[in-house]
Parts: structure tokens; sequence; C-alpha cells
């Protein structure tokens, strides 16, 4: 049997041999690889890619994600997705194994800022792009997942220095990348097996372990061009945010970005 490995054959779980892996020494992004390659790598679907560095990676609303540099980690997973059902989940899915590998291989405890940002000490430390496509009548999509793991404050660029942060800063010790991209892999891949089928409850039970807001938390939220200003109810069944509207309505957004929350 295949045994796929990112760096070293010595790892003691190797990706599993179902996954097709693909290392890029450097790339724009990873998500635009698979994009602009969708044609020849579809057929190595369940596929991920990993990127030792990324020069103009891609963030969610158009914005660009900065790279830290190679202690950054920068994956893409590109997957078929049976029916859009399983879509709305993804993105709780993918949150919800980095979540638990951050805190199974670092001891850490990151929270999630809806829908699946990635924050440690209040700051951001990765994102989750998800983008789909259409081919031959199927769903795919591409997951990219941005992680700041090892660097240096001299890495953090000025835009972002403010809002984010690394994680070898709040665990005072170099992470393993290779460590942490197994197991987001193998978390993530445990999860999307359940998307579409009765098993959501149990993703769902975990993302909301790992989601930073309260009932009540005053929230300003983008949407559509629109700055909606209310006040953080939960999170619905369906991965949907429910916001307490000024006029005491409550409504559900499956998009949106949540800008601040006191
Ligand atoms: C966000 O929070 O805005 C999402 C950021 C996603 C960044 C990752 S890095 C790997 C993959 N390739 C990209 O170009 N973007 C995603």
């Amino acid at each position: 049997m295949k045994k796929l490995y990112l760096t070293s054959p010595d790892l003691q779980n190797p990706i599993p041999d179902f996954i097709n892996l693909k290392i890029l020494t450097t790339c724009i992004s990873t998500n635009e690889y698979v994009d602009i390659n969708f044609d020849s790598l579809v057929k190595s679907s369940p596929l991920l890619i990993s990127a030792i560095n990324q020069t103009e990676g891609k963030g969610r609303d158009g914005r660009k994600w900065i790279s830290v540099g190679k202690g950054g980690i920068y994956i893409s997973y590109l997957l078929s997705i049976g029916n859009k059902k399983g879509l709305n989940f993804l993105s709780i899915a993918a949150g919800t194994a980095v979540a638990e590998a951050i805190r199974e291989v670092t001891g850490l405890s990151p929270k999630l800022k809806w829908p699946n940002d990635i924050e440690l000490s209040g700051l951001k430390i990765g994102g989750i792009l998800i983008e789909n496509k259409i081919f031959k009548d199927s769903i795919y999509s591409i997951i990219g997942i941005g992680i700041n793991v090892n660097t240096t404050k001299r890495n953090i660029h000025n835009k972002i220095k403010d809002t984010a942060t690394y994680i070898s800063k709040v665990s005072d010790r170099i992470i393993d990348k290779d460590d942490l991209i197994l197991k987001i892999t193998e978390y993530f891949f445990h999860f999307t097996n359940y998307l579409g089928k009765d098993l959501l409850q149990e993703i769902m039970s975990k993302y909301l372990k790992y989601i930073k807001h309260k009932k009540g938390d005053d929230i300003r939220f983008h949407f559509c061009g629109n700055i909606i200003q209310g006040q953080f109810e939960k999170i619905g069944n369906d991965g949907g945010i429910v916001l307490k509207l000024h006029d005491g309505t409550k409504k559900t957004y499956f998009s949106g970005e949540i800008a601040s929350v006191t």
C-alpha cells in the first residue's frame, strides 16, 4: 500500500491512503492552484495540496490572505460534495477540524469567530476560504486553510499586526506543522464523511464548544454591503448565525462577516 508523507518518512501518522497529496515549494495561492489546474486535478480528488510558502493568498470576501512566510500552513483540499445540504456544513466542519487539531497538537484553547476564523488570545491565527465548482453535474469544493504557526513578530505584516497573531507566540514553543496538517486532515475527513447524513449534530455540538460569541454580545455585522447592528442570539442547527435586531426580530444569516463584538 502506498504511504504518503508530508516531509518526513518518520512521521507516525502519514496521510491516509485514500487522500492524494501534492506538495508545492511555493505558489501564489493553493486555492488558485487547484482552480487553475482543476481539470487535471479533479481525477485525484480527494486531494490535499500543501504549499511551503504562498505569495498571494486569497481571503474571504475578496480580501488578501497575508503570508507569514515558511512558518505558515497553506493547504487546500479538493473533494466532491454529494449534495447542497453538505455545502452549508462544510465551513462548520472545516472550522471544527482546525480547532480540534490545534487543541490536540498544541494543548491550547482556540476559539472560532463565526463562521470559521480561528483565534488565540482574541487574535486571528487562521482562516478558511471555501470555493465551489460544478464539474460533470457534481459539486466540488476547494477548502483552503491558512494558519500562522511558527513565525516572529517581524513577519507579521503591519496591516494585520493589531488583529493577528501566531501559534508559537502563544504556545511559547515551535509547533510541528506536519503534525498539525495531519490532525486537521484526519478530523476534516472524519467530519466530511458525515456531510449529508444524519450525524451533523455531532459536528455542531463540537463546533459550539469553540464558538467565542455569547448570547447578548453586541455585534456589528457586514452583510451585502450593509452594516447591521444586533445582539448575538445563537448559532442555529443549520450553522447560520442568529442575530436579534434592534426591533426585536431574530434573523438568521448564512453569509456575512462579523465586524466587531463588544
Ligand atoms: C480568511 O479568513 O479570509 C480566509 C483565509 C484563507 C487562507 C487560505 S491559505 C491556503 C488557501 N489558499 C488561499 O489562497 N487561501 C486559503
